[in-house]
């Protein structure tokens, strides 16, 4: 599908038929796909490739992620996990080679002491009730998986489905994957989205330029709610969550130090280990409320450290190489925000909460299709943005609240 509203456009109006705006890995996921479709297709961001990816542990973790409340959301994230392989393999080829570490680890969760044991109990009967595949472990199975964690864990959950990528090479490769496809980036901030006859028909960039689209996707992950020019009515209810997460390296002589992922809920909190190929250890992440702010605090350090220690250890001889914080763009049912708006011609794609990369396969294929068919497919209607709008008839993909509440 082509513009047609190419001409009409004034003098000096660099138009196309998709805008994206935001250039994470979700951005960068829609351009990609739109662009294979035909359709001529341009990224606004300042910094294509940077954001919440950055700091993203990559897990895929449809099973051990899962959330009471949260089972319509379990069919994207089940539908996207599924898409990886291929996903990966399609990227690789398409990027000229780029590699995005998908790596066919599974994960196992595990209890430290008798309340986390009821706890992780309980989400095992919710993942069987789900229908998911997941295994029940005593401590000495669990350790003779993983040698390396710690003596007192009482038992644990195995997942063989929940894998892991590395979501700064995945922005790599998206990244490169959109210049081979002819994706044209302007490297630079978004002053306003523009409106024209009640329809999104572009944006401004803070050098002044106007760019003109048919469609525009807003892909700005925790600041998709902020962008000026947006009328109020379909300003996404975005908050952004904080994530402190760290990165230890595994010396050769270590290895293998994990095999898999490793994850807990210690006090109440999550802790999760990621064990990359290439020997990067990824401890995340911290779950605050706090605005925009990305410090990595002291505390913060201090509590994955602590909480990572009592599951494995051995984690302090290791180097500690990287410490950061990003934000995820969390929604108010947890669940994306994928599809057109009440305003003609803007879509959405954010809110994705803690399943960003999980979920970028099956979001660039939703929006590649609602843009040039006009229609999301089925597994994407329940995330319409729509459903956040006044009058709605639920608050939530699932036809309830939100809960909050979690399991891990
Ligand atoms: N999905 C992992 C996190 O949000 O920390």
């Amino acid at each position: 599908m082509h513009s047609s509203t190419s001409t009409g456009r004034p003098p000096g109006e660099r138009g196309s038929d998709v805008l994206v705006i935001g250039g994470g890995i979700i951005g960068l996921v829609t351009a990609w796909r739109a662009a294979q479709r035909g359709l001529r297709t341009a990224l606004a961001d300042p910094a294509p490739g940077g954001g919440a990816a950055q700091v993203a542990a990559g897990m895929l973790a449809a099973v051990t992620e899962l959330h009471y409340g949260e089972e319509t959301l379990l069919g994207l994230n089940l539908a996207s996990a599924r898409r990886y392989p291929q996903f990966a393999a399609e990227l690789a080829e398409a990027s000229g080679g780029l590699d995005i570490g998908f790596r066919a680890c599974g994960t196992l969760a595990v209890a430290l002491d008798a309340d986390d044991r009821t706890h992780l109990r309980e989400l095992h009967a919710l993942q069987r009730r789900c229908g998911l595949e997941s295994e029940w472990l005593s401590g000495r199975e669990c350790r003779r998986l993983e040698p390396m964690l710690a003596p007192g864990v009482r038992g644990g959950l195995r997942a063989d489905g929940d894998h892991q990528v590395d979501p700064r090479r995945l922005a790599a490769a998206l990244l490169a994957a959109c210049a081979r496809a002819g994706v044209v980036f302007h490297r630079a901030a978004v002053e306003r989205l523009t409106v024209t006859g009640g329809r999104a028909a572009g944006a401004v960039l803070d050098s002044g330029t106007r760019l003109a689209a048919d469609q525009v996707v807003l892909a700005t992950g925790s600041l998709s709610g902020r962008l000026d020019g947006l009328p109020p009515e379909v300003a996404p209810p975005i908050r952004p969550v904080k994530g402190q997460v760290l990165r230890l390296r595994v010396p050769g002589a270590y290895a293998p130090f994990l095999t898999r992922t490793v994850r807990a809920v210690v006090r109440g909190s999550q802790v999760y280990l990621v064990p990359r190929e290439n020997g990067e250890l990824v401890i995340g992440a911290t779950s605050e409320e706090l605005g925009w702010d990305t410090t990595v605090t002291a505390g913060g350090v201090y509590e994955l450290l602590r909480d990572a220690h009592e599951l494995v250890p051995g984690i302090t001889e290791l180097p500690l190489t990287e410490t950061r914080a990003g934000l995820r763009p969390g929604s108010p049912d947890n669940a994306p925000l994928l599809g057109p708006t009440e305003l003609p011609g803007l879509h959405l794609a954010t809110g994705h909460y803690r399943n960003g990369v999980l979920l970028t396969p099956v979001t660039g294929d939703a929006l590649a299709e609602v843009l040039t068919t006009g229609e999301l497919p089925a597994e994407a209607r329940p995330f319409t943005p729509r459903r956040f709008s006044a009058g709605a008839p639920s608050a939530g993909p699932a036809g309830r609240t939100a809960r909050e509440e979690s399991l891990v």
